[in-house]
């Protein structure tokens, strides 16, 4: 069969191992595709920044725009983050005929439906399992291992960092300044970690489950958030001594027919399981008529995990073109008339 050809938006901590697992596994991903997956570009701001691992030569370019409206393009993998200008880049290669992979939470939570439907409109695939918890499996259940049940709840901790905080602050009694500062000479943290510890990634990331779990559309805009920097060192003595830990929540429930979603900080008892997700890890927990409770748990962040999932829609996105199908990832979507609390 004819190679799929991949380009990939971004060499940072994720694209640089997606880089390096399209060539270390190329023979397995070759026999999961049915033909063999083709690097055909990778673009970055600055082609002299140092990276994680060695591009092929003349694969890299500065010109995005160029490369994901390349006629030969099957896929674009967009790891570049951000509004602009993934959005626009994501937009165009749909509208040239390529399938789109993106671990954009951001974009997704704000403006997901005009993605998908530029990805409907176009006939092609749009998949971002990565965008939410990393390697952890959690948008494909939802949305189709799920998908005949009826989820009633959805609780995640979907933030690693603030995670970090959190248990940092639970096992050593640090105060919340001393305890984010760890968390940055570790590298979790960014620089300016205001997105982590104000609850805007998770916001984000509730969005995308929301949406997911009670197939309706909920935007980062609909969800109530408050992050943890307000959080003492008293507050987890005290929810210490009463048996409990103190996590970001990100808790998504349907009732009465609508969807209530929300991030803050909550107290929950350590027989929880969610009370054992220790250090930057994630964890969904999911309530449903049917099956009952189930718990997805793994690391949720970090370059080789997410580029786990990644390529995991890559290998969906192949078998497709190779089914002649089209799964925009989308197609269980806004299919009920739930509306997020709020709106009119
Ligand atoms: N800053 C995010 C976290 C990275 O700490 O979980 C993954 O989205």
């Amino acid at each position: 069969n004819k190679p799929l050809k991949v380009a990939l938006l971004g060499c940072g901590s994720v694209g640089s191992q997606v880089v390096r697992l399209l060539t270390e596994q190329a023979g397995d991903l070759e026999a999961r595709v049915g033909a063999p997956v083709e690097l055909v570009g990778v673009s970055v701001r600055r082609l002299d920044a140092p990276r994680e691992v060695d591009v092929p030569a003349g694969l890299l370019t500065t010109d995005a725009e160029a490369l994901v409206t390349r006629e030969d393009v099957d896929v674009v993998v967009e790891v570049i983050g951000g509004i602009e200008p993934a959005r626009t880049l994501i937009l165009k290669a749909l509208e040239s005929g390529a399938s789109v992979v993106t671990a954009n939470k951001a974009l997704l939570a704000e403006d997901g439906p005009t993605l998908f439907e530029a990805a409907s409109k176009a006939g092609r695939d749009l998949y971002y399992e990565a965008a939410v918890a990393g390697a952890i499996p959690i948008l494909r259940p939802l949305r189709e291992s799920l998908a005949g049940d009826r989820v009633t709840r959805v609780l995640g901790i979907v933030n690693g960092t603030t995670n970090f905080i959190l248990d940092k602050m639970d096992t050593s009694g640090a105060g919340f300044a001393e305890a984010l500062e760890e968390a940055q000479d570790l590298g979790y943290a960014e620089a300016d970690p205001t997105a982590d510890v104000e609850g805007f990634d998770a916001a984000a990331k509730a969005a995308i489950l929301a949406s997911l779990a009670f197939h309706t559309r909920v935007t980062a805009q609909d969800v109530y958030r408050e992050g943890i920097s307000e959080v003492s060192a008293a507050d987890v003595a005290s929810a210490r001594d009463m048996g409990a830990v103190v996590k970001l929540l990100a808790i998504a429930e349907l009732r009465d027919d609508q969807v209530a979603v929300r991030v803050h900080p909550a107290m929950i008892p350590r027989s929880h399981p969610l009370a054992s997700v220790r250090e930057a890890y994630n964890a969904v927990f999911v309530e449903s008529e049917a099956a009952g409770q189930l718990m997805f748990y793994g690391p949720g962040a970090g370059g080789s995990p997410t580029a786990s999932a990644v390529l995991g829609d890559l290998v969906t996105v192949g078998r497709n073109r190779l089914n002649d199908t089209t799964g925009v990832g989308e197609s269980a979507y806004a299919d009920r008339a739930v509306r997020p609390m709020g709106e009119t």
